[in-house]
C-alpha cells in the first residue's frame, strides 16, 4: 500500500542533462519527508512531477491515491503547492490574493473572505492585509505564498524551498507555521538546502544528488552512519594518555584513536551527556588532569559530506532566489 506521496523511478531529462535518473519516494500519510539535496540536485523537478506541472519522461507516482500521470486534474484537487513558481500576483493586495485563491477553488464569497482573514492572522500578515504584495519584503512574500496555498486545506502538501534566503526570524515563523500544519495531519513533502531544516521539521529525509535518492533515514540514522556520538578527551600531561585510554576503554563501545602530538584521545560512545559526566568523573579519580574533554555529535552536514564528498548548503542562498523575490527583498531594505 503506496504512501500518501509514492514515486518509482523517475526519469527526466532536459537536452543532455539528466534532471532525474531515477527517483524513488514514499511519504507515509501524515508524515514529512525533507528532500535535501544541493543546487541542481533534482528537488524541484521532482516535485513538479509530482504536482503535474512535468511529465516525467519515465517512471509512475501517485499521490493521495491518485496516478498523477492518469489523472493529473484529480491529483491537483488534493494537493497544495508553495514555493519558487507558486502564484501571487504582485498588483493585488495579499487578502485579494487569499480571497481569489478561494474564488478559484469554488469557495462562496463569503467563506473566501473569512478564510483569507483567518489565514492573515495566522501568518502574521494582517497589518499589511490590504496593501499590493509587491510592497511586501521576501519573509512577506514567502509567508503570502504558503497561506495561498492553504486557503483549501490540501491533505498532500508540496513545498520547495519554503524558507530558502530567509532570515532566522522568518525562518523561525515559517517553521512553526509548517509544525502546525503537520500536526492537523497533512502529509508534506518538504525540499530544502537547509540541513538544520530538514533535521527541524522532517520524520523522514531522503539526500538527493545528481538525481538520485542517495540515502533515506530519519535524521538520527542517518548520523549514525556516520558513526555516531564520541567522546574526546584532551589531557594534560603527555604521559597520562595510556591510563586515560585504559578509562575511556571501559565507556567506550570501539576502538579508541589517539592522536599523540595533541594529547587527545577520542571514542566512540552512546549514552551521551550522562556518560561524559561519569567518564569525567573516573578520570578525576584517577588524579588525570585535562585540558578539555567534549561529547561530539555528528551533524547533518557530516553525513551530507560522507555520503557525497561535497558540502550541501549554497554559500549565499538569497542568490539562489527568482528575481521578483530578490526585488521585494531590496525594496525592504
Ligand atoms: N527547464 C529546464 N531546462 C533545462 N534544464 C533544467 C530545467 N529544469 C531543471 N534543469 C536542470 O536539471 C537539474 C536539476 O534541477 P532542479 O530540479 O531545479 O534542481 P534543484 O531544485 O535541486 O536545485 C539542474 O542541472 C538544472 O539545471
Ligand atoms: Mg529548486
Amino acid at each position: 500500500m503506496p504512501g500518501a506521496i509514492y514515486a518509482e523511478g523517475l526519469v527526466k531529462t532536459f537536452g543532455d542533462v539528466k534532471a532525474l535518473d531515477g527517483v524513488d519516494l514514499d511519504v507515509p500519510e501524515g508524515t514529512v519527508l525533507g528532500l535535501l539535496g544541493p543546487n541542481g540536485a533534482g528537488k524541484t523537478t521532482t516535485v513538479r512531477c509530482l504536482t503535474t506541472l512535468l511529465r516525467p519522461d519515465r517512471g509512475r507516482a501517485v499521490v493521495a491515491g491518485v496516478d498523477v500521470l492518469k489523472h493529473p486534474n484529480d491529483v491537483r484537487r488534493s494537493i497544495g503547492l508553495s514555493g519558487q513558481f507558486a502564484a501571487v500576483d504582485e498588483y493585488l493586495t495579499g487578502r485579494e490574493n487569499l480571497q481569489m485563491v478561494g474564488r478559484l477553488y469554488q469557495m462562496r464569497a463569503k467563506a473566501a473572505k473569512a478564510r483569507a482573514a483567518e489565514l492573515l492572522e495566522q501568518f502574521d500578515l494582517a497589518d499589511a492585509a490590504d496593501r499590493p504584495a509587491k510592497t511586501y519584503s521576501g519573509g512577506m512574500r514567502r509567508r503570502l505564498d504558503l497561506a495561498a496555498a492553504l486557503v483549501v486545506s490540501p491533505p498532500v502538501m508540496f513545498m520547495d524551498e519554503p524558507t530558502t534566503g530567509l532570515d532566522p526570524r522568518n525562518r523561525q515563523l515559517l517553521w512553526d507555521v509548517i509544525k502546525r500544519l503537520v500536526s492537523g495531519g497533512t502529509t508534506l513533502l518538504l525540499t530544502t538546502q537547509y540541513l538544520e531544516e530538514a533535521d527541524h521539521l522532517a520524520h523522514d529525509i531522503a539526500v538527493v544528488d545528481h538525481g538520485r535518492v542517495i540515502a533515506r533515514g530519519t535524521s538520527d540514522q542517518l548520523k549514525a552512519r556516520t558513526g555516531g556520538e564520541r567522546v574526546e578527551v584532551v589531557v594534560h600531561e603527555r604521559d597520562d594518555m595510556p591510563a586515560a585510554s585504559e578509562v575511556l576503554r571501559g565507556f567506550g563501545k570501539g576502538d579508541t584513536t589517539v592522536e599523540e602530538h595533541m594529547r587527545k584521545l577520542t571514542v566512540p560512545v552512546t549514552g551521551g551527556a550522562k556518560l561524559l559526566a561519569e567518564v569525567i568523573r573516573e578520570l578525576d579519580t584517577r588524579g588525570i588532569e585535562i585540558d578539555d574533554i567534549g561529547l561530539r555529535r555528528p551533524t547533518l552536514d557530516d553525513v551530507f559530506l560522507s555520503l557525497t564528498g561535497h558540502v550541501a548548503e549554497a554559500k549565499d542562498a538569497s542568490d539562489e532566489q527568482e528575481p521578483g523575490q530578490k526585488a521585494a527583498k531590496e525594496a525592504a531594505k
